[in-house]
């Protein structure tokens, strides 16, 4: 029985995914910064472990918790939304702390198991704010894109050790809520000289459209650990197909 462990577990993706992969034969380690286990079912093969992605010490800890694994998903991730000179530099950093630096350390720390063993799959989830750029974005799709071209480049430096890793770029998902956690950092986020045209974009934000299901995610991060072939971008929900296909 393989191993996944997965950042972020305390909702919306993250959750899904230990869900998906517990329903299918998989032992689960889902990390949360504050464990609850009662939002997954009782299993044998759960485990829940705390994990802030942004603390080196907690970071250490679990690896020591976690033992052998498997495949490894960095989901954690915050948002923030507002134009550029609505967003203090405080909260750019900590959008990179969690978003960015997070991913990297997580999966520098849980590197060295994969590359002694010569097996081990790595899964980084970005967003598809990266494959077409939106206004008001402009920190959050920077952090994700700085973990697009972080993993890229981890791919090929990890070819060697027969390590995977693979990007999933899930598309706008109003299921979960990524949006309302984003709120507290976007207080004065748009101020009074782009107030006409962040109406605008909100107004466009509301229209019905396409969008991605938590369980478009944990299917193609499913796909991504279980599927050699998978490519190395893969697009989870209707909307980040259709944009993924229009590039
Ligand atoms: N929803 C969307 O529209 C959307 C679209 C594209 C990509 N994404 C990406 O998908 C991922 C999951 O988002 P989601 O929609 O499932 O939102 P979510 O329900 O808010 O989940 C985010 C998770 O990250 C955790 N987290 C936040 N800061 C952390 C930290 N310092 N250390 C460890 N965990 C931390 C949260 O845990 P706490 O409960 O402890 O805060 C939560 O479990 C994120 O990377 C996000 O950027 C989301």
């Amino acid at each position: 029985m393989k191993t996944i462990l997965i950042t972020g577990c305390s909702s919306g993706f993250g959750l899904a995914t230990a869900q998906h992969f517990l329903d299918r034969d998989w032992k689960v380690i889902a990390t949360m910064r504050t464990p609850h286990e009662e939002v997954l079912p009782r299993s044998e093969h759960l485990r829940v472990l705390a994990l802030d992605v942004t603390d080196d010490a907690s970071i250490r800890q679990l690896v020591e918790a976690a033992g052998p694994i498997d495949a490894l998903v960095n989901n954690a991730g915050i948002g923030v939304m507002g134009a550029l000179e609505g967003t203090d530099m405080q909260t750019a950093r900590e959008i990179f702390e969690v978003n960015t630096f997070g991913t990297m350390a997580v999966t520098q720390a849980l590197l060295p198991q994969f590359r002694q063993r010569k097996a081990g799959v790595i899964v980084n989830i970005s967003s598809s704010t990266t494959l077409k750029p939106l206004p008001l974005l402009t920190v959050y799709t920077a952090s994700k894109a700085a973990v697009n071209a972080f993993t890229e480049s981890l791919a090929l430096e990890l070819q060697p050790f027969n390590v995977r890793v693979s990007l999933v770029l899930p598309g706008r998902s109003p299921e979960t809520p990524f949006s309302k956690n984003a709120q507290p950092r976007m207080q004065g986020g748009i101020p009074e000289s782009y107030s006409s045209f962040a109406q605008g974009v909100f107004a466009g934000m509301g229209q019905p459209s396409a969008v991605t299901r938590a369980l478009d995610v944990a299917e193609a991060v499913w796909r991504a650990v279980n599927d050699p072939s998978s490519p190395l971008h893969i697009p989870a929900g209707a909307d980040a197909v259709a944009l993924a296909e229009s590039r």
